[in-house]
Protein backbone atom coordinates (compact mmCIF):
# COMPACT_ATOMS: atom_id res chain seq x y z
CA UNK A 1 0.00 0.00 0.00
CA UNK A 2 1.01 3.21 -0.61
CA UNK A 3 1.48 5.86 1.93
CA UNK A 4 -1.47 7.21 3.69
CA UNK A 5 -2.95 8.51 7.27
CA UNK A 6 -2.31 4.72 9.11
CA UNK A 7 1.07 3.70 7.74
CA UNK A 8 2.79 1.99 10.40
CA UNK A 9 -0.44 1.61 12.64
CA UNK A 10 -2.42 -1.75 13.17
CA UNK A 11 -6.00 -1.60 13.54
CA UNK A 12 -8.32 -4.46 14.77
CA UNK A 13 -11.62 -4.24 13.65
CA UNK A 14 -14.90 -6.53 14.29
CA UNK A 15 -17.33 -7.49 12.17
CA UNK A 16 -20.14 -9.59 11.49
CA UNK A 17 -22.75 -11.56 13.73
CA UNK A 18 -21.88 -13.56 16.37
CA UNK A 19 -23.51 -17.20 16.62
CA UNK A 20 -24.48 -18.29 19.92
CA UNK A 21 -25.02 -21.81 19.76
CA UNK A 22 -28.49 -23.57 21.58
CA UNK A 23 -27.65 -27.22 20.58
CA UNK A 24 -25.81 -29.11 17.35
CA UNK A 25 -28.42 -27.37 15.31
CA UNK A 26 -29.54 -24.14 16.61
CA UNK A 27 -28.33 -20.52 17.19
CA UNK A 28 -29.49 -17.41 18.27
CA UNK A 29 -28.00 -14.60 15.75
CA UNK A 30 -28.86 -11.37 14.08
CA UNK A 31 -29.04 -9.60 10.93
CA UNK A 32 -25.21 -7.85 10.74
CA UNK A 33 -24.07 -8.95 6.98
CA UNK A 34 -19.92 -7.59 8.18
CA UNK A 35 -20.74 -4.89 5.01
CA UNK A 36 -19.72 -2.21 7.59
CA UNK A 37 -17.01 -3.77 9.21
CA UNK A 38 -15.58 -5.09 6.07
CA UNK A 39 -15.78 -1.95 4.32
CA UNK A 40 -13.87 -0.33 7.28
CA UNK A 41 -11.28 -3.05 6.99
CA UNK A 42 -10.79 -2.01 3.23
CA UNK A 43 -10.45 1.25 4.18
CA UNK A 44 -7.76 1.14 6.70
CA UNK A 45 -5.98 -0.89 4.65
CA UNK A 46 -6.18 1.53 2.06
CA UNK A 47 -4.98 4.41 4.37
CA UNK A 48 -1.86 2.41 5.20
CA UNK A 49 -2.49 0.27 8.18
CA UNK A 50 -1.85 -3.38 8.79
CA UNK A 51 -5.49 -4.37 9.70
CA UNK A 52 -6.94 -7.33 11.35
CA UNK A 53 -10.50 -8.15 10.65
CA UNK A 54 -11.82 -10.17 13.12
CA UNK A 55 -14.94 -12.10 11.50
CA UNK A 56 -18.35 -13.48 12.70
CA UNK A 57 -19.71 -16.21 10.57
CA UNK A 58 -20.78 -14.03 6.96
CA UNK A 59 -20.93 -14.45 3.20
CA UNK A 60 -18.44 -12.17 2.53
CA UNK A 61 -14.95 -13.50 0.72
CA UNK A 62 -12.09 -12.68 2.85
CA UNK A 63 -10.85 -9.01 1.77
CA UNK A 64 -7.36 -9.93 -0.37
CA UNK A 65 -4.07 -8.84 1.69
CA UNK A 66 -6.23 -8.38 4.86
CA UNK A 67 -5.53 -10.85 7.87
CA UNK A 68 -9.06 -11.91 8.67
CA UNK A 69 -9.82 -14.45 11.58
CA UNK A 70 -12.91 -15.91 11.52
CA UNK A 71 -14.96 -17.08 14.72
CA UNK A 72 -18.27 -18.01 15.97
CA UNK A 73 -19.11 -17.02 19.57
CA UNK A 74 -18.62 -13.56 21.29
CA UNK A 75 -16.25 -15.90 23.47
CA UNK A 76 -14.12 -16.63 20.53
CA UNK A 77 -14.62 -12.87 18.97
CA UNK A 78 -13.14 -11.78 22.37
CA UNK A 79 -10.50 -13.93 22.39
CA UNK A 80 -9.46 -13.10 19.00
CA UNK A 81 -9.41 -9.25 19.58
CA UNK A 82 -7.16 -9.89 22.54
CA UNK A 83 -4.89 -11.92 20.88
CA UNK A 84 -1.93 -9.39 20.06
CA UNK A 85 -3.76 -6.41 21.40
CA UNK A 86 -0.34 -4.76 22.85
CA UNK A 87 0.27 -3.90 19.13
CA UNK A 88 -3.21 -2.31 18.03
CA UNK A 89 -3.21 1.39 17.77
CA UNK A 90 -6.66 1.16 16.87
CA UNK A 91 -9.67 -1.17 17.56
CA UNK A 92 -12.94 -0.52 15.58
CA UNK A 93 -15.97 -2.79 16.91
CA UNK A 94 -18.39 -2.71 13.96
CA UNK A 95 -19.49 -6.73 14.97
CA UNK A 96 -23.58 -7.21 16.50
CA UNK A 97 -22.15 -9.19 19.40
CA UNK A 98 -24.80 -11.16 21.08
CA UNK A 99 -25.47 -9.73 23.87
CA UNK A 100 -26.33 -12.77 25.69
CA UNK A 101 -26.19 -16.31 25.03
CA UNK A 102 -27.93 -19.90 26.01
CA UNK A 103 -26.11 -20.62 29.64
CA UNK A 104 -25.86 -24.38 28.39
CA UNK A 105 -24.85 -25.50 25.10
CA UNK A 106 -27.02 -29.06 24.84
CA UNK A 107 -24.66 -31.81 23.83
CA UNK A 108 -27.74 -33.47 21.58
CA UNK A 109 -30.52 -31.82 19.52
CA UNK A 110 -33.02 -30.45 21.94
CA UNK A 111 -36.50 -32.41 21.37
CA UNK A 112 -40.09 -31.30 20.73
CA UNK A 113 -41.87 -31.81 23.95
CA UNK A 114 -45.74 -31.71 24.68
CA UNK A 115 -45.00 -28.36 26.06
CA UNK A 116 -46.87 -25.14 24.27
CA UNK A 117 -44.04 -23.09 25.75
CA UNK A 118 -40.54 -22.99 25.95
CA UNK A 119 -37.88 -21.09 28.26
CA UNK A 120 -34.50 -20.06 27.33
CA UNK A 121 -32.22 -19.56 29.71
CA UNK A 122 -29.04 -17.29 29.13
CA UNK A 123 -26.10 -15.54 30.78
CA UNK A 124 -24.68 -12.47 29.64
CA UNK A 125 -22.00 -12.29 27.15
CA UNK A 126 -18.88 -10.67 27.73
CA UNK A 127 -18.52 -7.10 26.25
CA UNK A 128 -15.62 -6.88 23.91
CA UNK A 129 -14.93 -3.46 22.87
CA UNK A 130 -15.91 -2.30 27.02
CA UNK A 131 -12.95 -5.32 27.62
CA UNK A 132 -10.38 -3.68 25.35
CA UNK A 133 -10.84 -0.17 26.36
CA UNK A 134 -10.47 -1.05 30.15
CA UNK A 135 -6.72 -2.14 29.15
CA UNK A 136 -3.93 0.12 30.65
CA UNK A 137 -2.32 1.17 27.52
CA UNK A 138 -6.04 0.84 25.51
CA UNK A 139 -5.70 1.46 21.91
CA UNK A 140 -7.77 4.24 20.14
CA UNK A 141 -11.23 2.49 20.75
CA UNK A 142 -14.03 3.20 18.18
CA UNK A 143 -17.71 1.25 19.56
CA UNK A 144 -20.85 1.71 17.21
CA UNK A 145 -23.91 1.95 18.66
CA UNK A 146 -27.02 0.40 16.98
CA UNK A 147 -30.57 2.13 18.38
CA UNK A 148 -33.72 1.87 17.02
CA UNK A 149 -34.98 4.94 19.34
CA UNK A 150 -33.18 8.22 20.95
CA UNK A 151 -30.02 7.44 18.97
CA UNK A 152 -28.00 9.47 19.86
CA UNK A 153 -28.98 9.91 23.32
CA UNK A 154 -28.03 6.07 23.59
CA UNK A 155 -24.97 6.40 21.78
CA UNK A 156 -23.39 8.92 24.12
CA UNK A 157 -24.68 6.64 27.12
CA UNK A 158 -22.46 3.99 25.65
CA UNK A 159 -19.36 6.40 24.79
CA UNK A 160 -19.29 6.79 28.65
CA UNK A 161 -20.03 3.67 29.81
CA UNK A 162 -17.55 1.70 27.80
CA UNK A 163 -14.50 3.98 27.96
CA UNK A 164 -14.60 4.62 24.01
CA UNK A 165 -12.54 7.26 22.50
CA UNK A 166 -15.41 7.61 19.63
CA UNK A 167 -19.32 5.74 19.17
CA UNK A 168 -20.92 5.83 15.38
CA UNK A 169 -24.35 5.95 16.15
CA UNK A 170 -26.56 3.75 13.40
CA UNK A 171 -30.33 4.28 13.50
CA UNK A 172 -31.36 0.42 13.00
CA UNK A 173 -34.86 1.20 12.66
CA UNK A 174 -34.79 1.67 8.75
CA UNK A 175 -34.59 -0.49 5.90
CA UNK A 176 -32.25 1.50 3.80
CA UNK A 177 -29.83 1.89 5.99
CA UNK A 178 -28.23 -0.35 8.30
CA UNK A 179 -28.38 -4.15 9.15
CA UNK A 180 -27.45 -6.21 6.29
CA UNK A 181 -28.23 -3.28 3.77
CA UNK A 182 -25.31 -1.97 1.19
CA UNK A 183 -26.01 1.81 2.80
CA UNK A 184 -25.96 3.80 6.35
CA UNK A 185 -26.13 6.38 7.43
CA UNK A 186 -23.96 7.67 10.62
CA UNK A 187 -23.60 10.28 13.48
CA UNK A 188 -19.90 10.25 14.57
CA UNK A 189 -20.10 10.95 18.36
CA UNK A 190 -16.44 12.07 19.96
CA UNK A 191 -16.02 13.45 23.72
CA UNK A 192 -16.03 17.24 22.76
CA UNK A 193 -18.70 17.13 19.65
CA UNK A 194 -21.18 15.11 16.86
CA UNK A 195 -21.13 15.01 13.18
CA UNK A 196 -23.58 13.50 11.04
CA UNK A 197 -22.30 11.56 8.00
CA UNK A 198 -25.22 11.56 5.29
CA UNK A 199 -26.52 8.45 3.48
CA UNK A 200 -24.04 6.64 1.47
CA UNK A 201 -22.49 3.09 -0.14
CA UNK A 202 -21.07 1.38 3.16
CA UNK A 203 -17.79 1.92 1.00
CA UNK A 204 -17.63 5.43 0.53
CA UNK A 205 -18.85 6.05 4.39
CA UNK A 206 -16.37 3.69 5.51
CA UNK A 207 -13.31 6.15 3.65
CA UNK A 208 -15.13 8.62 5.45
CA UNK A 209 -15.26 7.13 9.34
CA UNK A 210 -11.88 5.96 8.48
CA UNK A 211 -10.50 9.65 7.98
CA UNK A 212 -12.10 10.60 10.83
CA UNK A 213 -10.71 8.35 13.52
CA UNK A 214 -7.52 8.97 11.77
CA UNK A 215 -7.88 12.73 12.46
CA UNK A 216 -8.96 11.90 15.86
CA UNK A 217 -6.04 9.47 16.59
CA UNK A 218 -2.78 10.75 15.23
CA UNK A 219 -2.65 14.25 18.13
CA UNK A 220 -2.91 11.63 20.59
CA UNK A 221 -0.46 8.87 18.88
CA UNK A 222 2.17 7.89 21.03
O1 LIG B 1 -22.91 -5.92 9.29
P1 LIG B 1 -23.82 -5.00 8.50
O2 LIG B 1 -24.99 -5.75 7.90
O3 LIG B 1 -23.06 -4.19 7.48
O4 LIG B 1 -24.48 -3.95 9.53
C1 LIG B 1 -23.68 -3.01 10.19
C2 LIG B 1 -24.11 -2.84 11.64
C3 LIG B 1 -25.50 -2.21 11.69
C4 LIG B 1 -24.11 -4.19 12.37
C5 LIG B 1 -23.02 -1.91 12.28
O5 LIG B 1 -23.01 -0.68 11.60
C6 LIG B 1 -23.29 -1.67 13.76
O6 LIG B 1 -24.05 -0.80 14.17
N1 LIG B 1 -22.62 -2.50 14.61
C7 LIG B 1 -22.83 -2.53 16.06
C8 LIG B 1 -24.02 -3.42 16.33
C9 LIG B 1 -24.28 -3.59 17.80
O7 LIG B 1 -24.37 -4.68 18.26
O8 LIG B 1 -24.35 -2.47 18.51
P2 LIG B 1 -24.66 -2.36 20.08
O9 LIG B 1 -25.19 -0.98 20.25
O10 LIG B 1 -25.45 -3.50 20.59
O11 LIG B 1 -23.20 -2.46 20.73
C10 LIG B 1 -22.43 -1.31 21.05
C11 LIG B 1 -20.95 -1.60 20.76
O12 LIG B 1 -20.46 -2.58 21.66
C12 LIG B 1 -20.66 -2.10 19.36
O13 LIG B 1 -19.44 -1.51 18.95
C13 LIG B 1 -20.50 -3.61 19.56
O14 LIG B 1 -19.60 -4.16 18.61
C14 LIG B 1 -19.92 -3.66 20.95
N2 LIG B 1 -20.22 -4.88 21.72
C15 LIG B 1 -21.51 -5.16 22.09
C16 LIG B 1 -21.77 -6.27 22.87
C17 LIG B 1 -20.71 -7.12 23.25
N3 LIG B 1 -20.92 -8.19 23.98
N4 LIG B 1 -19.45 -6.83 22.86
C18 LIG B 1 -19.19 -5.74 22.10
O15 LIG B 1 -18.01 -5.48 21.74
Amino acid sequence: FESGTLTGKTVFITAGPTREALDPVRYISNHSSGKMGYALAQAAAEAGAKVKLISGPVTLPPPARIETITVESAQEMLEASLQGLAHCDIFIAAAAVADYRPTAVSEHKIKKGSEEIMELHLVKNPDIVATVASMENKPFTVGFAAETRDVLKYAKDKLTRKNLDMIIANDVSRNDIGFNSDENAVTVVTHSGAETLPQTSKRKLATQLIDHIANQYTPLAR
